[in-house]
């Protein structure tokens, strides 16, 4: 399929509805999807806890493309194809690490944490190593989260950096650790997997464990006209914590109330955390959740900041990378324990894998046809599916000019 074919299925979308099977199943839709919209975003990258030291670094993948985000000797971030400039093998595997110099594991040349060709053996005398640092990446921090983008031309930044700031910085991101990760391997899609994680229309009857403490059957996601929304608001408005909600199409970020009697987004609605990385109201301050489009949302409580990204790997087959922050005084035995603080969104996360995979399957039938979405319950869903099609589009138009 070329892109004539992408652009048919793109427009034999009705207005509300889900998208054709093509492009939640074939191949050229997938990396169709790489170029035009992986390759053209703002992505979520991590947290700056863990790359807090010189020589840290956070090793990923986007779809089949190996990035790397490195701590330099002076203390700055920078992102770089993880791709060597001799014959292009990776220099770290997937994962967290630390190194002194980067050395591509094959033969062995040497690149400092700035990205510069430091040591080539055996190149002869007329070999220039200026010529052959590591290719850089776009990268931007705020409030202790990291974005890249691998375009030459980013998008706009400005307005997630001006409006984003106030209300992460409460959470405290500066002095926060890493208490757990995990991947989930689903095979569905990454816009099934996203889809699925931009609504609560099955909350209520899918995630028992989640509807305890999240309003799960809010308009709209958050009902935050209602009488207790309001009362929420003008709380935080005292305690000096900024709700929102903020956003442009691509991100969006707001706090909002639990459930009545829960102060914490657990199992049991209780603390998993007794050292608080916001301890402000005694530390009953909702949840803010915030999105990046095209692939990831994170829930920062008082107790925790809890990050999900949906990673393509393939036309049917997501990771789900989950990241537990708390703060970095919290002692794990003494202060938390892992399975209790992961519980929640570990379960959430395994159902979500079975409605996203089931999902698949029938998107796969030929009986298959784009179905409406509910304009109140899975309108943060149609959101983002409207945002992919307007991606989509430009990426086409722009191919033709
Ligand atoms: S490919 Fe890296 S040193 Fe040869
Ligand atoms: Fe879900």
């Amino acid at each position: 399929m070329d892109l004539n074919g992408i652009s048919a299925l793109l427009g034999a979308r009705p207005a509300g509805h889900s998208l054709p099977r093509g492009l939640y199943s074939d191949p050229a839709a997938f990396e169709f999807d790489m170029e035009a919209v992986f390759g053209r975003s703002w992505l979520f990258a991590g947290f700056e806890a863990e790359v807090r030291n010189p020589g840290d670094y956070l090793s990923i993948m986007i779809g089949h493309w190996p990035v790397l985000v490195v701590r330099g000797r002076d203390g700055a971030l920078r992102a770089f194809h993880n791709s060597c400039r001799h014959r292009g093998s990776i220099l770290c595997k997937p994962g967290n690490g630390n190194a002194a110099r980067l050395t591509c594991p094959y033969h062995r040349w040497t690149y400092g944490l700035d990205g510069r060709l430091l040591a080539a053996g055996r190149m002869p005398d007329d070999f220039d190593k200026g010529d052959h640092a590591l290719v850089s990446l776009h990268l931007e921090t705020v409030a202790g989260v990291i974005f890249i983008c691998l375009a030459e031309t980013p998008p706009d930044f400005s307005v997630l950096r001006l409006d984003l700031a106030p209300l992460l910085a409460p959470h405290r991101f500066d002095r926060a650790k890493v208490a757990h990760k995990s991947v989930l391997v689903e095979y569905a899609n990454w816009k099934l997997v996203m889809e699925n994680g931009r609504e609560c229309y099955h909350c209520a009857t899918g995630h028992p464990e989640l509807a305890r403490t999240f309003p799960v059957t809010a308009d709209e996601y958050f009902d935050l006209d209602g009488s207790e929304a309001r009362a929420f608001a003008a709380r935080m408005t005292d305690l000096g914590l900024p709700t929102g909600p903020v956003g442009e199409d691509w991100w969006q970020a707001v706090r909002f109330g639990l459930n009545p009697g829960n102060v914490a987004m657990t199992v049991s609605g209780d603390f998993a955390v007794s050292k608080l990385m916001c301890d402000l109201g005694g530390g009953d301050i909702g949840s803010l959740r915030w999105a990046i489009e095209p692939n990831n949302f994170c829930h920062s409580t008082s107790e925790y900041t809890f990050a999900f990204n949906a990673m393509p790997v393939a036309p049917g087959e997501t990771h789900v990378v989950s990241t537990w922050l708390v703060d970095e005084d919290a002692v794990e035995g003494v202060d938390y324990d892992v399975a209790t603080l992961t519980q929640l969104w570990t379960l959430t996360n395994l159902q979500d894998k079975e409605f996203a995979e089931n999902n698949q399957i029938g998107v796969n039938s030929p009986g298959y046809r784009p179905g409406p979405y509910s304009p109140s319950a899975e309108s943060l869903t149609l959101r983002f599916v409207d945002w992919y099609c307007a991606k989509a589009a430009d990426y086409i138009e722009r191919a033709a000019a």
